[in-house]
């Protein structure tokens, strides 16, 4: 983490669907520019529940191609997944299938699932395996040595907050937090639901991204909210205090109620 960064940028919106809306917004203006420059746009997702009305809006193909957002080209993995299997009602590939992938306006080859166990994967896989999968699916659509010094840079990672400070599933006081080689690691569960051990991004990819941005809604994050953008905590205690990417730009999307204490 780069003592350095960029003070993030905090945007609060009147509510759920008006972050949601402004959500879309940012994203489709870095695809835009990231196609433009790179040729293609590459997206890591968060999982929970606050992203999903943004993926519903991402899949209404009038806004995605309205938005000039160029589908063929955009990239998806998960940055981070609970270890279940795919029609769990807990698994963010599942959410992300039942909204994101709702109308195929993107191929569905271009949404990289974390390999879980299901009907493809029916051995069971211990979730250093299925972090280790999972960190070499980065390392071939980016064309990197696995685990190399020089990890994975994502034109847009997604993350959401718990109120325990926790982001994708890095956990306050886990040893995921500690990992600086591995892309992707595991984790046992934090204090929030679901109680199931999860495989997560790590800080060097999460840092590397050059664009996080966070979404973030509720009264119930509010303290939480203040804490990491004000009190600059341990990220230890507050994970999410840990996303300072090095040459990468910062966003809170906030919805009043979550800024409400700030
Ligand atoms: C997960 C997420 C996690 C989530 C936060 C907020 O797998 O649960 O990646 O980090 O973003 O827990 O979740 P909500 O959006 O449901 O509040």
């Amino acid at each position: 983490m780069d003592q350095n960064a960029r003070a993030p940028q905090i945007e609060t919106l009147p509510d759920a669907a008006a972050l949601a809306r402004r959500a879309f917004e940012i994203i489709a203006e870095i695809g835009r520019g990231a196609v433009a420059t790179r040729g293609r746009f590459t997206v890591a997702l968060s999982g929970g529940s606050t992203p999903a009305a943004v993926y519903r809006l991402l899949a209404e193909s009038g806004a995605a191609n309205g938005a000039g957002l160029a589908t063929a080209q955009t990239f998806f993995f998960l940055g981070d997944e609970r270890l279940v299997p795919y029609e769990h009602p807990e698994s963010n590939f599942r959410m992300v299938r039942e909204t994101l992938m709702a109308t195929g306006v993107f191929p569905d080859g271009n949404v990289f699932p974390v390999p879980t166990q299901d009907d493809q994967h029916p051995e069971h896989r211990t979730p250093h395996q299925i972090a280790e999968l999972y960190s070499a699916s980065l390392a071939s659509f980016f064309g990197l040595p696995i685990n190399g010094p020089a990890p994975p840079v994502f034109d847009l990672v997604l993350l959401g907050l718990g109120d325990d400070g926790h982001t994708a599933s890095l956990f306050p006081g886990k040893p995921a937090l500690d990992e600086r080689r591995e892309w992707v690691t595991w984790s046992t569960p934090g204090v929030l639901p679901p109680p199931v051990d999860r495989v997560t991004f790590t800080f060097p990819v999460l840092n590397a991204a050059r664009r996080a941005l966070f979404l973030v809604g509720g009264e119930k994050k509010a303290e939480t909210v203040r804490r990491i953008l004000r009190d600059n905590p341990d990220p230890r205690d507050a994970p999410a205090a840990g996303v300072r990417p090095s040459a990468g730009a910062v966003t809170w999307l906030l919805d009043e109620a979550a800024a409400s204490k700030l």
